[in-house]
């Protein structure tokens, strides 16, 4: 099968693989689109790692091990691989654990499921996991303020979507270029708003402290965590306030008035390996229900070919409400 290898520099190699074999755990999924996510180049050009680096599956089982009762070859699917683990989805194979795989239902196309798992993950372990704000089947009952800073990335989009299905209101959401886009996922009856950051952090700060008057803030999801974005926030937040980031704090210590924390999406496959196996599963649902929808697509010309450019965009900031996504046909040499 063709692989592609990611190298620092943001080299892309396409050699020719063995497929792999799952375990007994585990799904061989047969590559229709694989979805990218900002690690892809962090990783290479960060921490020097090299390797199929894709981690966003979309496509058919091909094989199961003996443990998985709830895939057969042939189902439409969905999987977040496990990061830093071979046979990822910059591959016309890729392997996933059968907790971290979900079904795609009808009206969703491939392009759509590729565009989700890793993020949306990130948003719910963030939401659930770590604010510890009400579920979507026990949602809130009385006004509980949000900030979502990124509101318009795939992380920030996505738990927007959710925080709205768990009734979490007002969500005070700071977007860009993207506002518009982030707009058509609030409900302004509600008192949602968005304020722009390219106004700059001053007029955020003021965004805020108007968009939650006469409420406690108490919670925050930096989708964002860099361009002072932990700090900004943290100006408007209350005594006793949480929030959780998507990358760990850079120069910046919390007041001690509020408690932080970092999502760690990877722990999906280690210590909350429960927590991904209902989520998933939810979000099968919440697909067909039509409430959840996967963040724009933007396929990359060329299949695993157009890799490079789709990560060299990313790292310069490139991708505005958008994942760019790789239909593995589409390479050379696939059949
Ligand atoms: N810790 C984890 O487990 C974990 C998991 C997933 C992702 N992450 C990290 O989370 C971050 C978001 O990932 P993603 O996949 O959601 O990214 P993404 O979709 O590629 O993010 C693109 C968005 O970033 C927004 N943006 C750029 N500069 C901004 C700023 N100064 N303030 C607010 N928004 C800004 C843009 O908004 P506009 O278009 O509106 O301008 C754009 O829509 C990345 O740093 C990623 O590495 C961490």
């Amino acid at each position: 099968m063709k692989e592609a290898i990611v190298s620092k520099g943001l080299k892309v190699e396409i050699v020719d693989s063995p497929i792999p074999k799952p375990n007994a755990d585990q799904v061989l999924i047969k590559v229709v689109v694989s979805g990218s996510n900002p690690k892809d180049w962090k990783l290479a050009e960060l921490r020097n790692v090299t390797g199929n680096a894709g981690d966003d599956i979309a496509g058919v089982v091909q094989e199961v091990g003996e443990n998985v009762i709830e895939f057969k070859p042939g189902d439409r699917v969905g999987a977040f691989h496990q990061v830093l683990q071979p046979h990822g989805s910059y591959a016309e194979y890729a392997i996933a654990w059968q907790h971290a795989t979900f079904h795609i239902p009808p009206k969703t196309t491939f392009e759509e499921a590729a565009a989700i798992p890793l993020a949306a993950m990130t948003a719910v372990v963030g939401l659930y996991g770590h604010l510890g704000l009400p579920q979507p089947w026990t949602p809130a009952t009385e006004s509980m303020a949000l900030v979502i800073h990124g509101a318009s990335s795939a992380v920030g989009a996505y738990a927007v979507q959710f925080a709205r299905k768990s009734n979490i209101h007002p969500l005070i959401c700071i977007a860009g270029k993207s506002r518009p886009y982030v707009e058509t996922l609030i409900d302004r009856t509600k008192g949602d708003v968005v304020i722009d950051y390219r106004d700059g952090d001053d007029a955020v700060v003021e965004g805020l402290k108007k968009a939650s008057a006469g409420l406690k803030l108490l919670y925050a999801f930096d989708a964002t965590s860099e361009h002072n974005s932990y700090a900004t926030v943290s100006k408007v937040l209350d005594e006793g306030a949480k929030i959780t980031g998507v990358l760990p704090p850079d120069n910046y210590e919390f007041p001690p008035r509020i408690s932080n924390s970092v999502v760690l999406v990877g722990n999906i496959h280690t210590t909350e390996k429960d927590f991904g196996f209902i989520y998933f599963r939810y979000i099968t649902r919440a697909l067909q229900e039509g409430w959840f929808k996967a963040q724009p697509q933007e396929v990359v010309p060329g299949g695993l070919g157009g890799i490079k450019k789709a990560l060299e965009d990313l790292k310069a900031g490139k991708a505005h409400a958008v994942k760019y996504v790789f239909r593995i046909a589409d390479t050379e040499g696939v059949a």
